[in-house]
């Protein structure tokens, strides 16, 4: 190798290492700052206008301007990464009824903390190449059920994922214990008169097919009511809440999970 590349390569070399260095100050930061919040009752999510604009990396005028910012895309998607492990230490399976909220509160949490997001009839949908209904309609209902427990069984590895189950996965004991095992279980609730608005002109959900009002909700719900406690180690109820007021509740409770569980 010539004495110039040598050189260079050498530079390459420093410049890498004081990144990785300055990339572990950045961590540690954010980490102290989700502590802060977290213990100072301060909303833990990152704000939107908190989140650092292009134009304060001044790199507008490089040649490289493009490849930088993208660098930092992958930067700041890290750094929620490090702000969901300082928060928790595991998988979140969030259950509750059809309507209770769980799509739009997993698609909300999993973007700010750059989780990964199983949605779990998306993934039999996919699995099974067909919609739910129709799986229900070919194979009937017990079939789908043993496809949500296989499902919950693969999963058993993951780490700091997000999974929104079914409304019926903890119906089945052997779900419960899956995700026990696995994660913490967030039961989001909600009154039946709030579920019947989310759903009533929604025709993907076959169990209420037919029996689309407020009563045979809550009769459902009821039925279904021990089984989801039994189920949850928290219960947020998102009932004339918004997005973001549901998701700092939860993880506030599941910080407060957490440190319980420690101290004993
Ligand atoms: C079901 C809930 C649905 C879906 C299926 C059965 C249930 O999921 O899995 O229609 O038994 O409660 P969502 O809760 O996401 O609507």
């Amino acid at each position: 190798m010539s004495e110039k590349s040598e050189r260079l390569y050498e530079e390459i070399k420093r410049c890498d290492r004081e990144i990785a260095q300055l990339l572990k100050t950045r961590m540690h930061c954010i980490e102290e700052i989700t502590e802060y919040r977290r213990d100072h009752g301060l909303p833990i999510l990152t704000p939107e206008p908190e989140r650092r604009a292009p134009e304060a990396l001044d790199v507008e005028d490089s040649p490289f301007g493009q490849e930088i910012l993208r660098v930092f895309q992958e930067i700041h998607e890290s750094g929620k990464r490090v702000q969901a492990k300082t928060l928790f230490d595991h998988n979140i399976f969030l259950i509750g009824f059809m309507g209770a909220g769980k799509s739009t509160i997993s698609a909300a949490l999993s973007r700010q903390l750059s989780l990964e997001l199983i949605e779990m009839d998306a993934y039999i949908q996919e699995k099974e190449g067909m919609t739910i209904s129709r799986i229900f309609d070919i194979h009937g209902e017990e079939y789908f059920r043993s496809c949500e427990s296989d499902t919950l069984a693969e999963l058993g590895k993951k780490d700091h994922a997000l999974v929104s189950c079914g409304g019926g996965v903890p119906m089945r004991e052997k779900n419960v214990e899956i995700m026990k095992k696995n994660g913490y279980v967030v039961l989001l609730s909600a009154s039946p008169e709030a579920i019947y608005e989310r759903v009533k002109d929604n025709t993907d959900r076959p169990l209420l097919n037919g029996h689309m009002n407020v009563s045979y909700i809550e009769e459902l719900m009821e039925k279904r009511r021990p089984k989801y406690e039994h189920a949850a180690d928290l219960i947020v109820d998102t009932t004339g809440k918004e997005v973001q007021e549901i998701c700092e509740e939860l993880l506030r409770k599941l910080c407060a999970l957490q440190s319980e569980r420690e101290r004993k």
